[in-house]
């Protein structure tokens, strides 16, 4: 789903306050995501790395997963922002495996709109379908 111009902006904003608490001792690259869900409550998710490198969750996920614990499992928006450790903020596409559970969490008639953002000023807009065409479902 479209959002508008607003709530985009405090999407970035609250993707952006949440990737200062992101783990990441390995990679050194901070991510944060916020969500909105279809009747307007908002998630928020950073990446959280682990020794045992496999066992990193992403930003995206973590902030899905808030969402669905708390009984949220419609998704409008999600906005991402990310970039290396005291660097330049960059386009942090979501990677295929946060694509693939985010289009769980997609009203098919819907879709989701995908914000890459570097600041509230400059940001990529997709919908997810874009970004996943064919996803897989049950
Ligand atoms: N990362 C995310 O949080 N989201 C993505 O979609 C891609 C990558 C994190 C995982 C890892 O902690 C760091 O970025 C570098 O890959």
């Amino acid at each position: 789903m479209k959002v508008n111009a607003n709530t985009k902006k405090l999407l970035i904003e609250l993707a952006t306050k949440t990737r200062n608490n992101a783990y990441a001792p390995y990679s050194r690259y901070l991510v944060g995501a916020a969500l909105i869900t279809n009747d307007g409550k908002i998630f928020t998710g950073c990446n959280c790395e682990n020794a045992s490198y496999g066992l990193t969750n992403c930003a995206e996920r973590s902030a899905v997963f808030r969402a669905v614990a708390e009984g949220y499992r419609h998704i409008d928006a999600i906005a991402i922002v990310g970039g290396p450790l005291g660097g330049e903020m960059e386009f942090a596409s979501p990677c295929g495996a946060c694509r693939q559970v985010l289009a769980e969490f997609t009203d098919k008639e819907k879709d989701m709109e995908v914000i890459v953002a570097r600041s509230v000023e400059n940001y990529k807009d997709y919908q997810l379908s874009e970004l996943l065409p064919e996803s897989f479902k049950l």
